[in-house]
């Protein structure tokens, strides 16, 4: 494994393109879900510098904090609470391009400002957690975010029963 990511490009798109052969080098000999969660947040963290990078995991019917980078973060969301919850509950990715426009928005820092929500789902397509990625400043998530997110989403299935 490289112990250094190597992002080219310019663009969010560019660098998205660069990241994704990387983080699937970096998790394809790996087994275990914490590691593998906790390196995919870091990488994704360090590339884009977003204000909080993390997992939140489907246990007993919650979302629970998972391995994030970032600020201390709630520990645990409610099925349709927050973007996170909503999420969860209508399966899909949620966009939010500013947060106080969204009712029930879950604020664990007040710095936040626009906010990317994208369902874990496991080999048979079931939600199983969320990737949460927010950012200091408004409107920073766009289709270009969705699609490579959801990617690393699906690299991820395999972790997951
Ligand atoms: N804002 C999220 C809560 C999680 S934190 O942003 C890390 C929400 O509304 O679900």
């Amino acid at each position: 494994m490289a112990e250094e990511l190597m992002i080219v490009g310019e663009t969010k798109e560019d660098k998205y393109q660069s990241l994704l052969p990387q983080i699937s080098a970096l998790i394809e000999d790996e087994t275990d879900l914490i590691a593998t969660l906790a390196n995919v947040s870091a990488a994704l963290a360090t590339t884009f510098k977003w204000l909080w990078t993390g997992f939140y995991i489907i246990k007993d019917q919650q979302l629970v904090l998972g391995p994030f980078q970032g600020q201390i973060a709630c520990t645990r969301i409610s099925h349709g609470k927050g973007v996170c919850g909503t999420a969860w509950k209508e399966n899909r990715t949620l966009i939010v391009s500013d947060v106080e426009k969204f009712p029930g928005h879950i604020a664990c820092s007040s710095l936040s400002k626009s906010e990317i929500v994208v369902p874990l789902r496991n080999t048979k397509g079931n939600v199983v957690g969320v990737l949460d990625v927010d950012s200091e400043f408004l409107d920073c998530f766009d289709e270009t975010d969705s699609k490579y997110l959801e990617e690393v989403a699906h690299l991820l299935s395999r972790f997951f029963e």
